[in-house]
């Protein structure tokens, strides 16, 4: 309770710390930057702001002392307490009823004081009462069927609590992960029905399930809907085509498209190969005379999948590209770290510990790739010969850009290009690794299907080199990765909000609501994928995806619509790479010590491991 009642404190407070940064010290800055007046109410015109800097200062500064102390609640109340009752407002509201009524101003002040902090009081309980209330009736309207509102957390709690004991042993061998993985949106939706709701903090988020509400939707046909906001520090980790919105993202996205070309990917074929090469020969060494050995093959898939992607994306510049990408591990870390105080407003912008290392990597990130590019535009410049790597595809498709429209201002900044570099890293390698890693666990459990991929393998190049035409031709191969994309997809769900009223077939939604798309639960769901969906056949995929799913949108593990992943191409020729070299030299099983856990990191990972006995061919 004590718990319970220090969060909602916390929470209340950091409100007045965010709009204390906000209005007061925006506001400021924006004083010192154009001589103008913030966007503070103007009180006083014409004052300086000089006394009110200083206070600012002196309080910044106590804050930080008391910060360095340690982090979490007792700081953010400290800091959040002193800045609770808007220094500056006050201040003016007291210069302005002292000038007005002389000394019994100071009656006034109080008065002021108790005006400020109803004024507040009505603000947060807006914000954790009011607007739920409001939205939750609105919802209900519509014939969605919504969880019961707690105050501030909203589900919150019990989808940790749910996860977490879920989580806590592992399943039988089934692809019946759901119950598992996702227990509270399962329960809620056998509960409520697809169509209903939950709350996400103090906002619903409403489950979209229809296969025509999805295809709506990811098409955004009147760009009514945009990803959710991110909170900052999640700017500092990931940002890129796939965070921006509008005319930012159309041109992101033109500029990089021609990188992901099948063309282009042909040229990356040897950096798929070289690591996955590495990768199998590092396997052969540690296989004993008796012909195997046991490994747990996903730290070995997620290393590959880095390295791919760091020869991909960099070719020469290789090792820079790999500390890079180190860092940015580090930060994903710190990320998951934060969760549980990210829906705070402002706490990502205090000066905690992991705040400021999250902080450093980003610096650190940026001066790498800042270096590996300026070699590369001198080289670019002097005419050295083409870089086939993503980044030089992507300078190269920029310079492009901006020739054609003869402005320097219409392509991408160095700063761009750095987040798109890091992006590709992200969103690249962790989502691959998972594909393979699934991959080689759901072989091991349909024994007969990897000998049939084998059969193909084998057929197709024996044990040569696999090359770009012939990889296309692996039709048993693509079926099986489409079915593990299925039952296991890397990405569990998706999310946009509505910015302007929309209808969603016969559902109005007004701004401001956000819907989730379970890519899981609609993979999994029976009604789609029939009595058998719990099962894994990738004969599903014989005869491809629009026909496996009647040309609904009810298998989109890469998303869909203009977002679609710019990667997907890309990933899948990897994955067929790897599994194509390793089906060449080993046969493989689950080892006695697997325990069958997918839990949700971001992504979908093998809790325990994936422990799996290799044997020689
Ligand atoms: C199995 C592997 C992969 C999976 C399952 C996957 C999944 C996804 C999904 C679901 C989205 C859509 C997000 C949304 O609509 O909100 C997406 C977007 C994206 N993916 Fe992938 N991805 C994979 C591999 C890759 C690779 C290898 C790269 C790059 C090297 C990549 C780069 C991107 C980018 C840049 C976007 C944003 C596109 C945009 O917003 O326009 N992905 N991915």
């Amino acid at each position: 309770m004590l718990i319970e009642m220090l969060d909602v404190i916390n929470v209340i407070l950091s409100v007045s710390f965010q709009y204390y940064r906000d209005v007061v010290v925006f506001g400021l800055r924006k004083t010192q930057n154009t001589g103008q007046q913030g966007t503070m109410p103007i009180l006083m015109p014409g004052k300086d702001h000089e006394s009110d800097q200083v206070m600012v200062t002196t309080i910044l500064k106590m804050t930080r002392k008391s910060l360095a102390v340690g982090e979490g609640i007792v700081a953010s109340l400290i800091l959040s307490a002193l800045v609770a009752v808007d220094l500056r407002l006050f201040c003016r509201v007291w210069i302005l009823s002292k000038l007005m009524m002389g000394e019994s101003g100071l009656i006034s002040m109080v008065g002021v004081l108790c005006v400020l902090v109803v004024w507040w009081g009505w603000k947060v309980l807006k914000w954790i009462w009011w607007k739920p209330k409001k939205l939750d009736r609105l919802i209900k309207e519509q014939g969605i069927k919504v969880t019961p509102y707690n105050l501030l957390m909203g589900d919150l709690k019990e989808i940790r609590r749910q996860s977490i004991e879920a989580q806590s042993k592992p399943m039988n061998l089934s692809h019946d992960i759901v119950p598992r993985v996702l227990p509270f949106h399962l329960q809620t939706i056998q509960k409520y029905g697809k169509k209903s709701a939950f709350w996400f903090g103090t906002n619903p988020r409403l489950y979209i399930m229809d296969p025509d509400l999805i295809r709506d939707i990811m098409s955004n046909k009147f760009g009514h809907l945009a990803k959710l906001k991110r909170n900052q520090i999640l700017g500092f980790f990931l940002s890129g085509v796939a965070a921006y919105e509008g005319e930012k993202w159309a041109k992101h996205r033109r500029i990089i498209n021609p990188a992901f070309h099948m063309e282009k990917l042909k040229h990356m074929l040897s950096a798929f190969y070289t690591s996955s090469t590495e990768m199998v020969s590092k396997w052969e060494k540690l296989i004993t005379l008796e012909g195997s050995c046991e490994l747990d093959v996903w730290p070995e898939l997620q290393n590959l999948t880095g390295d791919v992607i760091s020869r991909a994306a960099f070719g020469s510049s290789y090792e820079e590209g790999k500390r890079v990408f180190k860092l940015q591990d580090e930060q994903a870390e710190l990320l998951v770290q934060s969760f549980s105080t990210a829906f705070i407003p402002g706490f990502s912008l205090l000066p905690t510990k992991r705040n400021k290392r999250m902080k450093k990597c980003h610096k650190e990130i940026s001066a790498i790739l800042m270096d590996i590019i300026n070699k590369r535009q001198k080289a670019m410049m002097v005419g050295e010969a083409k870089h086939n790597d993503l980044l030089g595809l992507l300078l190269e498709s920029n310079q492009k850009e901006i020739q054609e429209n003869k402005t320097k201002n219409i392509g991408m900044t160095m700063e761009d290009v750095i987040e798109e570099c890091k992006l590709f890293y992200f969103a690249g390698q962790e989502t691959t690794s998972v594909l393979l890693v699934w991959t080689m666990i759901v072989l091991s459990m349909h024994p007969e299907w990897q000998v049939h991929a084998r059969e193909e393998v084998l057929q197709i190049f024996g044990k040569n080199k696999p090359n770009f035409d012939s990889l296309s031709h692996l039709k048993i191969v693509t079926m099986i990765l489409y079915e593990v994309l299925r039952l296991y997809p890397p990405v569990l769900d998706l999310s946009r909000r509505t910015y302007k009223n929309i209808k969603l077939g016969e559902i109005s939604l007004p701004a401001g609501i956000e819907v989730m798309l379970p890519i899981l639960l609609v993979h999994h769901d029976h009604e789609i994928w029939g009595e058998d969906a719990e099962e894994f056949k990738p004969e599903r995929f014989a005869e491809g995806i629009s026909k496996a799913t009647k040309n609904k949108v009810s298998f989109f593990p890469f998303g869909w619509g203009p977002r679609i992943c710019i990667g997907q191409n890309f990933a899948m020729t990897e994955a067929k790479m790897a599994l194509a070299m390793i089906l060449q030299r080993f046969a493989f099983e689950l080892s006695p010590s697997y325990a069958h856990a997918p839990t949700t990191v971001l992504t979908l990972h093998p809790q325990y491991g994936a422990q799996i006995i290799l044997h020689k061919l």
